[in-house]
């Protein structure tokens, strides 16, 4: 049964793994759409509203491409300075005005909580594309769908999944949200490798730790780890005090071939949220990983589209309809699997 459908997708706290593999079975049927071998139309007519208020390249632009593959139209709305919001205008009642414009809303905005303020003047299901430091909940489906597709390669499953999280465990809302999700998996270890004022939420270690998981704290990438995952964040620049304290951070936790090979086996698979920031003094996952066959992060980006695809499809009751629409593709495509 689809548990989703008319739902708001505001934190990854509302799945269960039920719900994690029906989304995940959705996202693995939307691949021939994604890679243009056919297409659908099944949401002709729909308004997808697109409210970014804090920047973007992957979140925005894969939230429209995924409602455009559907067949459905997206109304984009970029940066607080170009809505009413900055003339005073709450966000109730732009949630209130929007959704009477949309069948659906994606939004971003810099503070923790807002989304959820956000849907409840809504009239229609709003998705959480990132709420300031609190959560990013389709970002960790594509990093967990990204896992589990990723050591299903080496044979494996995400029971028993050893992982590094490494750099801005504070600020970093991917980390937040993907950490609660594997919550619901078993035997999960977490290896937390930042300094101690970048450190992991306690709440969150709390999650951790009521779910029966192991956790270890790092101030460094030292040793050797045999993670299955290195999950390598970006310093959260926009959410400290200032930016004299977030360049005390920067560069410090750089990795490129020689600290992977150092450090992690040679099959840890290596994940990056993105952006990853690659100037000079921060250089955070240097481009000589990019001929390495571990590095995921480009399929990461991929498979977004596929879970959001499947989101909409879910929280809008199509995913069985999805095919009564298909079209054939008639222009040159030579697009493959990532
Ligand atoms: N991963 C992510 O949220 O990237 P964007 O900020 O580009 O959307």
């Amino acid at each position: 049964m689809n548990q989703l459908v008319g739902q708001h997708v505001l934190s990854v706290d509302q799945f269960d793994r039920e719900t994690l593999n029906h989304i995940f079975h959705v996202a693995r049927q939307m691949e021939p759409y994604a890679l243009r071998q056919k297409r659908t139309t099944v949401l002709d007519g729909a308004i997808l509203g697109n409210l970014f208020f804090e920047p973007s390249t992957r979140t925005r632009v894969s939230f429209g491409t995924a409602f455009n593959l559907l067949g459905g139209h997206v109304r984009e709305t970029t940066g607080k300075q170009n809505s009413a919001l900055a003339k005073g205008e709450s966000l109730f009642d732009t949630a209130r005005v929007l959704s009477g414009y949309s069948d659906i809303i994606a939004m971003r905005h810099p503070d923790a909580g807002s989304v959820s303020e956000f849907a409840k003047g809504s009239r229609v299901p709003v998705i959480n594309g990132g709420d300031g430091a609190n959560e990013h909940p389709t970002q960790a489906l594509l990093d967990l769908f990204t896992i589990e597709r990723e050591l299903a390669f080496h044979g494996k499953g995400i029971d028993g999944l050893h992982i590094a999280m490494i750099g801005d465990l504070r600020y970093g809302r991917t980390v937040h949200s993907l950490s609660k999700l594997l919550c619901l998996f078993k035997n999960i270890t977490f290896t937390l490798i930042a300094p101690n004022e970048l450190s992991m939420p306690q709440k969150v270690l709390d999650d951790i730790e009521n779910a029966g998981h192991k956790w270890h704290i790092v101030e460094q990438i030292e040793g050797s780890h045999d993670a299955d995952i290195c999950y390598q964040t970006r310093i959260q620049e926009e959410r400290f005090p200032s930016q004299q304290e977030a360049d005390k951070f920067r560069g410090k936790f750089r990795l490129n071939q020689a600290i992977y090979t150092r450090h992690f086996q040679s099959k840890t698979v290596i994940m990056h949220p993105l952006p990853r920031d690659s100037r000079m003094e921060a250089n955070e996952l240097d481009n000589d990983l990019n001929v390495n066959p571990n590095l995921a992060i480009f399929r990461q980006t991929d498979n977004g589209v596929l879970v959001r695809m499947a989101l909409f499809a879910l929280t809008l009751g199509v995913e069985n309809l999805v095919q009564q629409y298909d079209k054939d593709v008639v222009w040159f495509n030579n697009k493959e699997q990532g």
